[in-house]
């Protein structure tokens, strides 16, 4: 699919069908994950793959938001083990796992599969429930798969403002 293709057909499906996902399309997403850069090329995330049973069961426990789909990722990453820029006042790991569920995102819609992005979870509870180490803090939840028939963007996704309240050229 064109690059550009693929950021109009990405839109956050809140209604999947329970068709699998095939193993190749999850590797294609999984393999677009390490492509991504990330602070001093430290790779600190760390993505679960939540497809059985019991981990979905969990997800179910901690957000309204799987809205059926058969697999979520859930991205974390090492928080012993980001750049911290000098100064100390910041550090990459929020940045690069973003980047890393970015890209998956968007190899998920160029697999012509679906997703949702999902803050909306408690992930103390989560981390607890998957026995999560101590040392990975959680991004956020991806349900992916293949919207149902009658799956369809929300209004919010129509809506976006123009470039002039934006951008700014100095
Ligand atoms: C950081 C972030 C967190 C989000 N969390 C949720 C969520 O918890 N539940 C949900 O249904 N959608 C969530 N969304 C989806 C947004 O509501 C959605 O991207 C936005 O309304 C634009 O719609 P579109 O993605 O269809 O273009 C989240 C999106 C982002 C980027």
């Amino acid at each position: 699919m064109e690059f550009k293709e693929v950021v109009k057909r990405r839109y956050s499906c809140r209604k999947f069908s329970d068709e699998k996902i095939p193993e190749e399309k999850l590797t294609a997403v999984l393999e677009a994950s390490r492509a991504a850069p990330t602070a001093k090329n430290l790779q600190e995330q760390h993505i679960y793959v939540l497809r059985s049973k019991e981990a979905l069961a969990a997800v179910d426990q901690v957000t309204p938001c799987r809205f059926g789909a058969p697999v979520v990722l859930l991205t974390a990453f090492d928080k012993t083990n980001v750049y911290t820029y000098p100064g100390g006042k910041h550090s990459s790991g929020i940045e690069d796992a973003t980047i890393v569920a970015t890209h998956m995102i968007l190899a998920a819609t160029d697999e012509g599969l679906d997703t949702c992005w999902v803050n909306r979870f408690d992930p103390e509870a989560l981390a607890e429930k998957l026995g999560i180490p101590e040392n990975e803090e959680l991004l956020a939840l991806f349900a992916i798969g293949y919207g149902a028939p009658d799956a369809a963007p929300s209004a919010y996704h129509a809506s976006r403002k123009p470039l002039s309240e934006t951008v700014s050229y100095l």
